[in-house]
């Protein structure tokens, strides 16, 4: 079991009743409910990093989509938290959630937000007219991505990470650049960082062995943001927590977290993943990491 934390108590459900809540009401605890609603009432200036992993608004198409080498079905993202009714709603829901984030972190907090080119560019737009001051960008590369279905684009193989501070004054953020350099590719230690996706024991399933959630991130994905942006001890936040991968991690590595979910069945997914410890151990480099580091 994650040490320190009775399983029992780990879910708050939201409740229109509360107004505010304390630091000490919500830490280490998993929010049930909306973060538009949840974020208003968490206390200005509280946390030091905030880790946002928001719906991608892909756009899918309604048909199913078979690849069309193998004509196996492709699992896209066809959950309803990722559908908007058009770019003006999602463009909506971001800004009211980075404002929320804004106001939450304190001055030299930094906060990291990840998407895919079907919206990062959108978001990136957004944080800068919020005042928001980007530092990095980091490109992970799945060297095990979904294979391309049609062949009429390239195969898409990154995601993209924003990493920023909520102003161009901050400037006494954590930056562990040590470990940046360690983690980032080639002798330079660049902003690419090659990650498998999830998969195997690290994936959460049901009980009929399909996944959980469609997206869940890699332990090691953010164990490399956690390590590189923040201090034992600070208050990690995540208001869309999926599968709860953020506070998993940060707790393994001595942080706090708070994190809110709208669906309760990845919040009973999290109480049963909260139960083992995650697997943080050093990872083998990656064939495309080895051959970067030979060249460069
Ligand atoms: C991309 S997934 C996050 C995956 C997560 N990082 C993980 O490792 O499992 C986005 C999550 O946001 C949740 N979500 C979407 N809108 C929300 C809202 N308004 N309030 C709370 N959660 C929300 C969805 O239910 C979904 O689980």
């Amino acid at each position: 079991m994650v040490e320190h934390l009775n399983i029992d108590k780990l879910v708050l459900a939201d409740s229109k009743n509360v107004n505010q809540y304390t630091l000490d009401e919500i830490r280490n605890k998993i929010i049930l409910g909306d973060a538009l609603e949840v974020l208003k009432k968490i206390p200005d200036e509280s946390v030091d990093l905030v880790f946002i992993d928001p719906p991608y608004f892909l756009q899918l198409p309604k048909k199913k989509l078979v690849r069309w080498n193998v004509k196996t079905k492709v699992e896209g993202v066809e959950d309803d938290w990722d559908k908007f009714e058009s770019f003006e709603e999602y463009d909506s829901f971001i800004e009211n959630i980075l404002s929320q984030t804004s106001r939450i972190m304190k001055t030299n907090a930094t906060l990291w937000i990840i998407s895919t080119y079907h919206s990062i560019h959108r978001i990136g737009t957004i944080m800068q007219n919020l005042r928001y001051w980007l530092l990095s960008e980091i490109v992970w590369i799945k060297n095990n991505p979904m294979p391309n279905w049609l062949g009429v684009r390239f195969t898409n193989a990154t995601e993209t990470i924003i990493w920023a501070v909520k102003d161009k004054q901050s400037k006494k953020y954590t930056f562990n650049k040590e470990l940046a350099k360690e983690f980032g590719i080639g002798k330079v230690g660049a902003n690419v960082w090659v990650i498998p996706l999830c998969t195997g024991k690290e994936r959460i399933k049901k009980e009929d062995g399909e996944k959980l959630h469609s997206t869940q991130k890699p332990v090691e994905l953010l164990k490399r943001i956690i390590l590189t942006t923040s201090n034992e001890g600070d208050l990690i936040l995540d208001p869309m927590a999926g599968t709860g991968t953020t506070g998993h991690v940060a707790k393994e590595l001595k942080r706090d977290f708070v994190m809110i979910e709208r669906e309760k069945k990845y919040i009973e997914g999290m109480k049963e993943r909260f139960k083992i410890a995650p697997n943080i151990k050093d990872r083998k480099k990656s064939s495309i990491e080895e051959e970067v580091e030979k060249n460069s």
